[in-house]
């Protein structure tokens, strides 16, 4: 299995990657155009890197872009595979598992997730403090080794997260916490859907980062992550959710999204 990542490693040297910096963030919905900020960069796109996910949803590029924020060299994932594209929930495993090969130590997730709390008006911004896997799935599933038994009682790093409170508040920028509930999707959740995963301890649903996390600790590395919340979840306002308005209330975060993370990249990386 890890011939891909070889293979992987090996077209990103072809491409002048011979190392990756420490910390990569995975730019969700709303947030691709970041990686137009970073300076000096080179930019692959993940088909032309074996194994690496080519995006089939409207909205979500699919570049790793290299380059300069603030002055620090990082990696910018432009765009994630996502379990529901082809009922794979390893889609990202040769991505994450190539950026540690080539010296990845830190991961930053974003996402948009529906909201629970009433209070957390779309476009809020909150760091993810713990995940509830409701997907049914695993992306380690399958495969063999003590190493995929992963402990994940830290598995959102404190001191990033501290370090995304910091880079908040030196922003004005108010960030929340919260626990994220992976749901498979494509679909969005039913309101009964909604109102089981207030009671499990949800603040946010989504569709994306729980796979990626997991990976992400059993290659070894740290994880932080933050959604923007660009709905109430199902049932808990008049309209539906939809991918549309998904797009759109991303959009609407996506300045103060990006002073967030130019700041935590001066703080983290
Ligand atoms: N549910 C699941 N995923 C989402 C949502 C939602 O309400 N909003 C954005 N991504």
């Amino acid at each position: 299995m890890n011939e891909t990542v070889d293979a992987a490693a090996a077209a990103l040297r072809a491409k002048g990657l011979d190392s990756l910096p420490p910390l990569a963030i995975v730019l969700g919905s709303g947030l691709g155009p970041f990686a137009d900020e970073a300076s000096a960069a080179v930019a692959v796109s993940y088909a032309d890197i074996p194994g690496f996910p080519v995006p089939s949803v409207e909205g979500h590029a699919g570049r790793l872009v290299v380059g300069a924020v603030e002055g620090r060299r990082v990696a910018l994932f432009q765009g994630r595979g996502h379990y529901y594209e082809r009922g794979d929930a390893k889609a990202m495993r040769v991505a994450i598992e190539t950026f540690r090969a080539l010296g990845g130590k830190t991961l930053l997730l974003t996402n948009a997730a529906g909201g629970l709390n009433k209070d957390w008006l779309p476009p809020s911004l909150v760091a993810i403090t713990d995940h509830i896997n409701f997907s049914g799935t695993n992306p380690l599933i399958g495969r063999p080794g003590k190493d995929s038994f992963v402990p994940l009682t830290h598995a959102y790093d404190e001191g990033l997260r501290a370090k995304l409170h910091e880079a908040a508040r030196a922003n004005d920028i108010e960030l929340h916490e919260g626990v994220y509930m992976w749901f498979s999707g494509p679909s969005f959740e039913t309101p009964a859907e909604i109102r089981a995963a207030r009671i499990l301890g949800a603040d946010l649903v989504g569709m994306s980062t729980v796979p990626e996390v997991i990976l992400a600790r059993r290659a070894g590395m740290r994880c932080a992550a933050v959604s923007v919340v660009t709905n109430f979840a199902a049932g808990l306002a008049g309209g539906d959710p939809s991918h549309e308005e998904t797009q759109e209330y991303a959009r609407l975060a996506a300045d103060r999204f990006q002073r967030l993370l130019r700041s935590f990249i001066r703080e983290a990386a």
